[in-house]
Parts: C-alpha cells; sequence; structure tokens
C-alpha cells in the first residue's frame, strides 16, 4: 500500500489567499500591518528564518521592521528592544527569534512581549488563552496542525490521536488545540514522552499520529496503524538536511502521511501570519 500524501504547501496558499484581500483592505483603510522580527547574534539559520518572514510580510505589502542585536547583548537590552516595538503603534505584532546567545534568558524576553503582538502564540498569557479556550494567537506549529487535517478532510472529531512529544512548541499546545470542542478538533487525545515506556503500544493504535519528538526515524512502520494518518512535525537539522521523526518506509504502511519534506512547516509559517494579520485587524478596528 502507498500512502496519500498531505503536503503543507497547499494548505499553506489556502491561508495565504484568505489572507490577502484582509492585508489589502487594512492598507485601504490606511493601516498597513507590521511585522517586527528580532534576531540575537547570528546564528544562520536564524537569520534565514527571519529573512523568510521578512520577504513574505513584503510580498503581502506589510511592513516589517527588523532589530538586529548583537551575540552579546544582555537580557536587559533584549528586552528594552522588545519593549520599544511594544510601545510603537506602526508594530502589530513581533518574532523575537529563537535559540538566542546563551546569556540570554528567552523566557525572560519572551515575557516582555505584549501578549497582543505576539506572533508565536508562545507567551504565558497566550497559553492560558488556549487552554481556557479564549480566542487569542495559538502556537502556529499546533494550528497549523489543526489546518492541515482540516485542508485534507481528515475526520479529527471522537477519533483516537495519540502525539509523541509533551513539548512546549508543539506537542503540549496541540495537545490541548485538538481536544476542544470544535468541528475540526474534538478528539480523544494522548500525549506519549519518555515516561512512558511502551509509547508503541498508544501509537499503534492511533487513528491520527502526530510525531513531535525531534527523534530522527523514531516512527518506524510497526509503530502506526495501517491505513492510519500520520503527521511528521519533529524534525532535527545536521547542518541543512533535514532529519525527520518519520521514517521513510512509514509511507507504505499509512493510509495519509505529511511528506518528509514541505509538510508541517509551511503550515507553520502561514498560521503565524494568520496569528500578525488578525493582530493587525484588532488594531485597526480598536483605532
Ligand atoms: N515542523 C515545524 O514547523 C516545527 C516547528 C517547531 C518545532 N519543530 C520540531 O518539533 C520537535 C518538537 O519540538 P517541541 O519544542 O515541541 O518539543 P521538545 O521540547 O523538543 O521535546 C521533545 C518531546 O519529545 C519527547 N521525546 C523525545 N525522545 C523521546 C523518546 N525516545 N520517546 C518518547 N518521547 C520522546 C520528549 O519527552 P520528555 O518530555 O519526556 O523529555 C519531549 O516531550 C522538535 O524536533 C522541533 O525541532 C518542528
Amino acid at each position: 500500500m502507498s500512502s496519500v500524501m498531505m503536503p503543507g504547501g497547499p494548505v499553506a496558499d489556502a491561508v495565504f489567499v484568505d489572507l490577502a484581500p484582509r492585508v489589502a483592505k487594512l492598507i485601504e483603510g490606511g493601516h498597513t500591518p507590521g511585522l517586527a522580527t528580532v534576531l540575537i547574534g547570528d546564528d544562520e539559520p536564524s537569520a534565514r528564518y527571519v529573512g523568510m518572514k521578512m520577504q513574505k510580510a513584503a510580498e503581502l505589502g506589510c511592513n516589517s521592521p527588523h532589530v538586529h542585536l548583537p551575540a552579546d547583548v544582555s537580557t536587559q537590552q533584549a528586552i528594552n528592544a522588545v519593549e520599544a516595538l511594544n510601545a510603537d503603534p506602526t508594530v502589530d505584532a513581533m518574532l523575537v527569534q529563537y535559540p538566542g546567545p546563551p546569556q540570554v534568558d528567552f523566557d525572560a524576553v519572551l515575557l516582555a512581549v505584549d501578549p497582543d503582538k505576539d506572533v508565536d502564540g508562545m507567551h504565558p498569557t497566550n497559553v492560558g488563552r488556549l487552554a481556557l479556550g479564549i480566542p487569542g494567537p495559538v502556537a502556529c506549529t499546533p494550528a497549523g496542525i489543526e489546518a492541515l487535517l482540516a485542508h485534507y478532510d481528515v475526520p479529527v472529531a471522537g477519533q483516537d490521536v495519540v502525539i509523541v512529544g509533551r513539548g512546549v512548541t508543539i506537542g503540549r499546545p496541540l495537545s490541548i488545540l485538538l481536544s476542544q470542542k470544535r468541528p475540526t478538533a474534538n478528539a480523544a487525545v494522548t500525549v506519549v514522552h519518555t515516561g512512558v515506556a511502551d509509547w508503541a503500544e498508544h501509537t499503534r493504535r492511533a487513528d491520527i499520529l502526530i510525531a513531535a519528538a525531534g527523534v530522527p526515524g523514531m516512527i518506524q512502520p510497526e509503530h502506526i496503524k495501517p491505513g492510519g494518518v500520520v503527521v511528521g512535525a519533529g524534525v532535527q537539522y545536521e547542518g541543512r538536511k533535514l532529519l525527520p521523526d518519520v521514517d521513510e518506509a512509514c509511507e507504505e504502511v499509512a493510509g495519509w502521511i505529511t511528506p518528509r519534506v514541505g509538510g508541517v512547516g509551511p503550515t507553520t509559517i502561514a498560521l503565524l501570519f494568520r496569528n500578525f494579520v488578525e493582530a493587525a485587524e484588532r488594531h485597526a478596528n480598536a483605532a
């Protein structure tokens, strides 16, 4: 059996098709959305990610002011930069690129971001909103995974979803998101991690298995339900080479699966832009 592929590109395209006229409307109304990016130090992949987001903002006709702080910056200097962006009315949302240099307390910097401008949906206030079911920016990769499943008409409601990994970027917020009472969620969610010795006992019965561990090749064909849905979110990098959690051989057993490259990644960026445009709409409406 060969599985049906679920690339993230078409999902991202659909999100941007929805966002483009909303941005145009904001600009017509005199409010050009502004997405600020903050890069601390000279980490090359981080600089690349920031560059990609600035380019996408420009393609949409938005402003993207960039703050590049030197690698030897202190936590307080980084917080000062964030606070200046909080106070800037032309900035609707900001992205502080992770990771930063070791002397910078990244949690303290993240905490300084105005939750209303938090494009990643990772500020504790927004994680709290997610847990309480209050609207707000949602963590981009989990939101992208929900959008991906919805785009490919994968039934989620009432299904057994097993997430491998309880990390704060994916596993934990995703477990909250997919257990919420919504037609595109409403699932029976199980989260496995290193504390679950026989995690495969859970993954083998999963209607939908989401790998978010960051352990290359961890998910093998014998770990998945034949004909089930497999979403590979966890990755590690070896230089520029991508090493996904889900082994290629799973494509012979799964019913639906994300490709090893171009799966969840494009949806993450698209959902970040949805958080951004929603922030701009809130600010334009409040003005
Ligand atoms: N595709 C994308 O767009 C995208 C975006 C963001 C992140 N990512 C990737 O997603 C992955 C997860 O990131 P994260 O920040 O959410 O999590 P994380 O902090 O990297 O934590 C990994 C999780 O996986 C679990 N785990 C690791 N090895 C395991 C094993 N052998 N058996 C069972 N569980 C295991 C860990 O369990 P314990 O809690 O017990 O240690 C932990 O809960 C990373 O690889 C990251 O690079 C991808």
